[in-house]
């Protein structure tokens, strides 16, 4: 009678467990730089992230695709947040089970969003443990920072298994240091013989892509905003300072508007300062928001909390440039359809979403004997533009472009390519047939980027009060697009129309048009046999190394600023 109740209770437990799974393809390793520092205290804090299923989201990416297609009646006609909510709010069913299953386990301390689809709830490690089984909570720490993270996965009770597309806050970490840190003070590097280096400063910048000393905002209501999410953050000094130095010649601002979570102590981060100094730079003269870790508690997922953050704000930049990404194959597929949801929600709204493309180049996954190329996300999101990275082909002087070789790019094995690129992709794929890499590394399938690029090599920084040569990477390159599609929205706004908001359904109708078609140089990949570390390479058009070029401001403008 004993052991076939010990038995039978677990076998039982087990497969109502495993339905239960949100997300069962979540890698849920501790990486070694992060260290074990033992189990949460059962009586301890946490915050969870509720992601409720939302209704609508087959009409919400039908609405964006027309609100972003300017042959559509519809283009231009961004909803506002409060439309954005009628439309995708949960069910009152998916409420109330959610917040039945919440309560019944003494949780009533939550917080909503305006458009009802996530909760933020406290709760001590004993009864989320309780509430999702499987979960174990731990602390880890790393360069002096802690934070606490399940070291199991978890599941959720089958009344709420369909209500629920995931819960944040147990797997996902922060994202490391971007190898841009590494990048800086590589003196070494790309030294002339003479020493001479010229290095990319927001004058070199303005004369590449043909910038004017009167291409500077002028419209009242517009605003752009970076985000980033590591252990950093910008400081004003250096902002400022910067200005002081290379903003001689064009009108601009040398102070942010506004900053969006808490600012750090101690040093400023070079990606904090490098996106904040760029975006003001080509976007001179425009209001600038910082979004920066909010309110960082151990538990929480700063890019999730981002997400979170703009279902709940009606006002916002119409401009965001990130720099964040995870390779694909590290999240679960329900995590990234769901963050997927959220950058249409965006989209819709007009807001235009920009992520840095990575600096890894196709990447390489090592799967025993095989490798693969390694798609990063959000960098491979159907629903954002992604940003690739060049450099100048003599990089003593303001010539063409070439492939930066760490631009990131490729395929992804999650989504599939969205209508707007398929005829681009399918040129790229002809034209380079015969030289392409093996078909395995690779998914033609999937959603191709990046989309668009810019220069990403040997920027000059100013950080803790010294500028800082060599610094390089796709992060450079995101704000500096992010800051000229913020003027082609001042001139957009200042004639009446409304902003560009998800840009990619118009940019490949342009066709490489007021492009400088970047067709020289290969990014990196797998050092292998087989690839030898090459990835794709540019090619006249579109290309899955730096998309469909750099823009040339001029003939942007005019191209886009009609209708
Ligand atoms: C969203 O904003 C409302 C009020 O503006 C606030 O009460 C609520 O706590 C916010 N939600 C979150 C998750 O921060
Ligand atoms: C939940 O915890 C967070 C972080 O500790 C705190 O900032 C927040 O005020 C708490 N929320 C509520 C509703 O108590
Ligand atoms: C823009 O820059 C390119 C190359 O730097 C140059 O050839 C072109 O004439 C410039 N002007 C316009 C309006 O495109
Ligand atoms: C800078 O922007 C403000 C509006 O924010 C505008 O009033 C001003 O004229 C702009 N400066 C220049 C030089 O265009
Ligand atoms: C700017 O925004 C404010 C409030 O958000 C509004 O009252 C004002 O009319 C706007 N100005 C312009 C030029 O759009
Ligand atoms: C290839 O991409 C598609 C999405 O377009 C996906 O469904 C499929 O699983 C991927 N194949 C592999 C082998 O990853």
């Amino acid at each position: 009678m004993n052991t076939l109740l010990t038995c039978s209770i677990p076998l039982l437990f087990s497969s109502l467990v495993w339905s239960g799974y949100l997300e069962y393809d979540q890698n849920v390793l501790i990486p070694d730089d992060w260290t074990h520092a033992g189990r949460v205290d059962p009586t301890e804090e946490l915050q969870l992230t509720f992601a409720l299923k939302q209704e609508n989201t087959d009409l919400l990416e039908a609405l964006l695709m027309l609100v972003s297609d300017p042959v559509s009646s519809l283009y231009g006609k961004h909803l506002t947040l409060d439309e954005v909510s009628f439309l995708v709010r949960p069910s009152k069913l998916t409420q109330k089970v959610v917040h039945h299953w919440l309560q019944s386990h003494g949780i009533t301390n939550c917080m909503t969003v305006h458009t009802q689809d996530f909760l933020q709830c406290n709760m001590t490690a004993a009864v989320a443990e309780m509430l999702l089984p499987g979960s174990k909570f731990n602390r880890y720490i790393r360069d002096g920072h802690s934070l606490v993270r399940s070291s199991a996965p978890y599941s959720v009770h089958d009344d709420v298994h369909e209500h629920l597309d995931f819960v944040g806050g147990l797997h996902r970490l922060p994202p490391k240091g971007q190898d841009i840190s590494k990048a800086s003070y590589n003196g070494e590097k790309k030294q002339s013989e003479t020493g001479v280096h010229l290095g990319v400063t927001p004058a070199i910048l303005r004369a590449r892509y043909n910038l004017t000393a009167t291409d500077v905002g002028t419209a009242q209501n517009n605003s752009q905003a970076v985000a980033q999410f590591l252990e950093q953050y910008y400081n004003p000094a250096d902002l400022a300072e910067f200005m002081g130095m290379y903003g001689r010649s064009f009108k601009h601002l040398s102070q942010v508007e506004r900053v969006v979570g808490t600012q750090g102590a101690g040093k400023a981060g070079l990606e904090a300062s490098l996106d904040v100094e760029y975006i003001m730079s080509t976007g001179a003269n425009i209001s600038t928001w910082v979004f920066t870790n909010p309110g960082r508690h151990e538990s929480q997922e700063p890019f999730l909390q981002w997400m979170v953050l703009l279902s709940n704000m009606s006002d916002l930049p119409w401009v965001h440039t990130i720099s964040y990404g995870d390779d694909e194959d590290s999240l679960s597929t329900a995590y990234m359809m769901r963050i997927n949801a959220e950058f249409m929600k965006a989209g819709v709204r007009g807001i235009s979403l920009l992520f840095a493309s990575g600096d890894s180049g196709a990447g390489c996954r090592h799967l025993g004997k095989e490798n693969s190329f390694r798609p990063s996300f959000p960098a491979s999101s159907p629903y954002v533009t992604t940003v690739g990275g060049t450099s100048f082909k003599n990089p003593f002087k303001v010539t063409y472009e070439v492939t930066d070789y760490i631009s990131g790019g490729g395929f992804s094995n999650v989504f599939k390519m969205p209508d707007y690129q398929a005829s681009a992709v399918d040129g790229y794929l002809k034209t380079v047939a015969a030289t392409l890499p093996p078909r395995a590394y690779f998914n033609t399938s999937g959603r191709a980027y990046p989309d668009i690029a810019a220069l990403s090599d040997n920027y000059w920084v100013v950080i803790n009060r010294v500028p800082v040569p060599w610094v390089s990477g796709t992060s450079a390159s995101t704000p500096v697009v992010g800051g000229m599609l913020s003027l082609i929205n001042d001139q957009r706004l200042l004639a009446g129309l409304p902003p560009l908001g998800f840009l990619n359904p118009r940019l490949y109708k342009l066709k490489g048009q007021a492009m400088f078609d970047v067709t020289e140089g290969c990014h990196l990949s797998c050092l292998d046999e087989q690839v030898q570390g090459k990835g794709f390479c540019a090619a006249p058009s579109w290309d899955p190394v730096t998309g469909w070029g750099t823009p040339n401001y001029p003939e942007l403008l005019a191209a886009l600023l009609v209708e």
